[in-house]
């Protein structure tokens, strides 16, 4: 069975960016010149993905605006000759079919993606977190999809970090199956780095099977009052087998200010329009 649909969970807060964050979504946030949700949607449409499910909240309207065509934008830059830039902004809102869910309170991640479970229905699903951008040749859920085709169980992706900073992740046990693949036999959220089972940390992108929608309906809440997802997946990898996949890219944790500073600056450096301006200035500033 193939991996049709994404859910995209964006109805969280964003408290680690306020003041930016008070009256528009994190999601929105521009790296460079394009909000970070796009680079996600854009790596779930390169991935194959037909349907994206977006779960927002309050104040989340502009990303709906975002994906949506904009007649008096587009007519007038048809008007002014701007081809170029109405092709760009068309291409935003003709990407991908997506649909809204509003999650009314935020109860946490798990609780987000269950309030997708009546569109999702009886078939694995992917879900992708905006605060994780890859870089990648293959996009990391397009890698993912294909040990999905070969195993056609859970996968979530993991990343090798240095066991300083493993206690900012959930982390895995397991044993390793085959190039890149592990078969994952517990999670532990945030562990000392005295108790961490490995350097392999779970990032923002996922294929579950659908019996997680019943799992997290019977979830109570956890850590920090809410319905913690890492709960949920608990609970599936002991009926199920469930795989960590290291993907190859480059990671940058842009829900963080520092995460979302360093791929602002690689981001930039790669564009051919400002790079090599971009790179002579940087060589300019007295570091
Ligand atoms: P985070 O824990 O990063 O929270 O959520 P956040 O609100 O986005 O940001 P900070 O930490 O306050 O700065 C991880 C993902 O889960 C979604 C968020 O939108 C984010 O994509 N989420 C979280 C929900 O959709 N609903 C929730 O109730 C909680």
């Amino acid at each position: 069975m193939k991996i049709k649909t994404a859910v995209f969970p964006a109805a969280g807060l964003g408290t680690r960016f306020l003041p930016a964050t008070k009256a528009q979504p994190k999601e929105m946030l521009p790296l460079v010149d394009k909000p970070m949700i796009q680079y996600v949607i854009e790596e779930a449409q390169k991935s194959g993905i037909e349907h994206v499910i977006i779960i927002t909240g309050r104040g989340k309207n502009s990303i709906e605006d975002h994906f949506d065509m904009s007649y008096e934008l587009e007519r007038n830059l048809e008007e002014k000759g701007k081809t170029e830039l109405l092709e760009l902004v068309q291409s935003v809102s003709n990407m991908i079919t997506i649909s809204y869910v509003r999650q009314k309170e935020a109860l946490g991640l798990g609780h987000a993606i269950l309030c997708a479970k009546h569109l999702v229905g009886n078939e694995p699903f992917a879900v992708f977190l905006g605060d994780d951008i890859v870089d990648a040749d293959v996009p990391c859920m397009a890698q993912m999809m294909k040990a999905w085709d070969k195993h056609q169980c859970s996968i979530i992706a993991v990343e090798q970090v240095s066991m300083e900073h493993v206690s900012s992740y959930g982390v895995i046990a397991g044993e390793k199956l085959e190039d890149r693949l592990y078969k994952i036999s517990d999670m532990v959220e945030k562990p000392k780095r005295e108790d961490a089972p490995s350097d392999l940390a779970i990032i923002g992108r996922y294929i579950l099977t659908p019996e997680i929608f019943d799992i997290l309906e019977k979830t109570q809440k956890g850590a920090g009052g809410e319905i913690q997802l890492t709960d949920g997946l608990r609970t599936l990898l002991k009926t199920q087998n469930f795989y960590g996949y290291q993907f190859e890219g480059n990671r940058y944790d842009t829900g963080s200010k520092m995460g979302f500073l360093k791929a602002t600056v690689e981001f930039a450096l790669k564009r051919e329009d400002l790079g090599p301006e971009f790179r002579e200035y940087l060589k300019t500033l007295d570091l």
